[in-house]
């Protein structure tokens, strides 16, 4: 069951640097403060030196040990501009456009990732999800194997009986529209990460519609891709289309899903589209409870994580340590 416990013990065995892109939010300099006191994972901000120590300084925070780099004075600039040209070659990126790239710390903190300064890398603080994703598509890339990108939450509620109810949802924040396909590739890869966490997953493909009930292109969609996973999954209880009633209550999935390995006990959920998606975690997190850790990007050669703007260092915390355990268990 998911504890952060688990993942602590993984950085203790194999610790881990992380960059964080905005050196000098409050947030991250108290985040980094309990990672730094805490000794498993060494944060790597990104800015000047001067300020980050002057906002450290003004909030309280002692990062006396972390790692600081200035993307103004860094002394392998110039071996970073050649990467950054080799990389983008195929869009004809000159090194004076690479210059301007790095100049900005998302680009200049994921080549950190790249060039192996670091393991991973946690941004998104001040920046938007596109803003702190593209520089990890552009670069970082897909893992071979892989076609796309896509992400996941995990959600965690304490039940009465002191367990965590824990649960897997996607793809909430990159893909817009997947197709069939993209939806076998999103759902394979939030089958690993829910494994990661300790689920044992029960995959539902969510609809508007339950086994036929409904009809309509997005219908088939979401059948067609929950049998092809099936197909290449066996093993793993995979269902759908499923209307979200019948995946999670059990007196309904017996009239509406009669027999379904999943309806009525699904723990990962797969969602058609970003908007059903998005809306969808959030309802649970903000109506039903849950604590929302994600989104966990998949696919990625390596770990780059998006934060909330409303984050909290609380979450800062939290994610940095997902990020750099997933370091070490996605080699
Ligand atoms: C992820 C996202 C930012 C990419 O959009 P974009 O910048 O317009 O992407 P582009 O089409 O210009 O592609 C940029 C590069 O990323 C690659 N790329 C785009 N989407 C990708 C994906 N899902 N997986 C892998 N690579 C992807 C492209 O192939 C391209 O590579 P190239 O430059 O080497 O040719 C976009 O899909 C998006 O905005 N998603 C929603 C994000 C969001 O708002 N989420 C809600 C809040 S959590």
């Amino acid at each position: 069951m998911f504890g952060f416990g688990q993942l602590i013990d993984i950085l203790r065995k194999d610790p881990k640097k992380i960059v964080f892109t905005e050196g000098s939010d409050p947030r991250i300099l108290e985040a980094s403060s309990r990672l730094l006191a805490s000794n498993f994972l060494r944060p790597i901000l990104i800015g000047v030196p001067d300020k980050i120590y002057e906002a450290a300084e003004e909030s309280g925070f002692n990062i006396r040990g972390s790692e600081i780099i200035d993307p103004n004075s860094f002394s392998d600039i110039d071996k970073m501009v050649t990467e950054f040209c080799e990389i983008r070659k195929h869009k004809g990126v000159t090194e004076e456009q690479a210059r301007k790239y790095l100049s900005h710390k998302n680009y200049f903190g994921t080549m950190l990732v790249k060039m192996g300064y670091a393991d991973s890398l946690l941004g998104g603080a001040t920046y938007s999800t596109a803003d702190t994703v593209r520089p990890a598509l552009q670069l970082i890339k897909t893992r071979p194997g892989n076609t796309i990108v896509s992400s996941c939450f995990i959600l965690v509620r304490p039940r009465a009986t002191g367990e965590n109810e824990v649960l897997a949802m996607g793809d909430c924040s990159i893909n817009i529209k997947p197709n069939e396909e993209q939806l076998v590739e999103i759902a394979e890869e939030i089958i690993r990460c829910a494994r990661i966490f300790g689920i044992d997953p029960k995959v539902a493909f969510l609809s508007y519609s339950t086994k036929g009930s409904g009809a309509g292109d997005d219908v088939d969609k979401m059948r067609n891709a929950a049998q092809k996973t099936k197909l290449r999954n066996p093993s793993v209880p995979i269902d759908g289309e499923l209307q979200f009633d019948a995946a999670v209550a059990p007196s309904v999935a017996t009239k509406k899903a009669p027999g379904s390995e999943v309806a009525g006990h699904a723990n990962t959920f797969i969602f058609p589209d970003i908007n059903a998606g998005n809306i969808g975690y959030k309802i649970a997190q903000r109506m039903g409870n849950f604590e929302a850790y994600g989104p966990i990007l998949l696919g990625l050669n390596s770990p780059i994580n998006d934060l909330s703007r409303g984050c909290t260092a609380s979450e800062v915390y939290s994610m940095a340590i997902i990020t750099a355990a997933l370091s070490s268990v996605s080699k």
